[in-house]
């Protein structure tokens, strides 16, 4: 029986990978796609991610928008007003324009309702700011005991990103991390900088994606190459001609859970820091009062997750 999940993203090149390697895993069913205001605007978000699975023949899967700004801070720079334009993803992706259109109800709705009425376990795997996860823990208070696994990627313990202690997602709208960590989801993981920067695809592997000859490949590898440039220009990695494609490391988690390695500590988000606003505080040290509330990846295998990338992409949809 393939794993059911739902990906709730902000696309985004990584996004498009990881919505990729979840529509065409045959170990795994994508049941839909919920978009969030993060890497660029949500009707973007919205629009990359139809149009990746409209080039992938995956255009069943059904995709719905959600939240366009935080959750709270309405004084808050919406994130891509701030963020370092470093071309990682651009507005819209490099490949033809959606012919699919977007389902009429929101991404929460859609989101509460599922999980209200499903008896399968289905997890969910945010790869964006967690806005649309917080509204529909606020809205629904049974939410989080009903979602079986949440597979974040998002926050960091060694590294920072957007600043020099808050990885993006999460400080794109740290009150809805917060909010999201404090739940009390029944199973919580999170895929930070740390596991993602370990599990760097270089130059060679793109091009082993683009001689697979198949949309997925092509379409990643334009996606990665994209990264590989603008990391090697703007973030250099421990390794040139190489770059992270974080959010897929979710996905690939869910197929083989050795691909991270995990250590089982609570994890909370500052949200009031001038330095420090969207900071994932981990316990690394058992120090804080509260038990575990969150497996955090401190590493990943990046030789499992590329093979994994290539096998899959080397499919085409049924
Ligand atoms: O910090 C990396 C994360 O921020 C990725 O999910 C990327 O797509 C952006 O959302
Ligand atoms: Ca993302």
């Amino acid at each position: 029986m393939p794993r059911k999940l739902i990906l709730d993203v902000d696309t985004g090149t990584d996004d498009a990978v990881a919505i990729m390697l979840a529509a065409l895993h045959p170990e795994l069913e994508l049941v839909g796609v919920t978009t969030v205001n993060g890497n660029v605007e949500v009707r973007y978000c919205t629009d990359n991610s139809l149009r990746t699975l409209d080039f992938i023949g995956r255009s069943d899967i059904p995709v719905f928008e959600g939240m366009a700004r935080p959750l709270v801070r309405a004084d808050f720079p919406i994130p891509r007003a701030v963020k370092k334009s470093t071309g990682v993803h651009g507005l819209s992706l490099d490949i033809p324009d959606p012919v699919s259109i977007v389902q009429s109800r929101s991404a929460v709705e859609f989101l509460i309702e599922t999980y209200r009425s499903t008896t399968e376990e289905i997890a969910l795997v945010p790869t964006g700011p967690l806005t649309n996860i917080a509204a529909a823990v606020a809205l629904d208070p049974k939410f989080a005991e009903r979602v079986p696994e949440v597979v974040i990627m998002g926050g960091a313990h060694h590294h920072g990103n957007v600043t020099p202690s808050a990885e993006f997602n999460i400080w794109a709208d740290a009150d809805a991390a917060a909010s999201v960590l404090a739940a009390g989801f029944r199973k919580l993981v999170m895929v930070p900088l740390d596991a993602t920067h370990e599990a760097l695809v270089s130059k060679q592997a793109c091009d082993a994606m683009e001689a697979l000859g198949t949309p997925a490949g092509l379409a990643a590898s334009r996606f990665i190459g994209r990264r590989i440039k603008a990391y090697d220009a703007n973030q250099p990695m421990a390794e040139q001609n190489a770059a992270p494609v974080h959010d897929a490391v979710c996905v690939a988690y869910l197929v083989d859970p050795t691909v991270i390695t995990t250590e089982h500590r609570h994890v909370a988000v500052e949200t009031q820091g001038a330095l420090t606003i969207g900071r994932t505080v981990v316990d690394i040290n058992f120090r804080g009062e509260h038990p575990p509330n969150c497996h955090f990846a401190f590493h990943a295998d990046r030789h499992k997750f590329v093979a994994m990338l290539l096998d899959t992409f080397a499919r085409v949809a049924a």
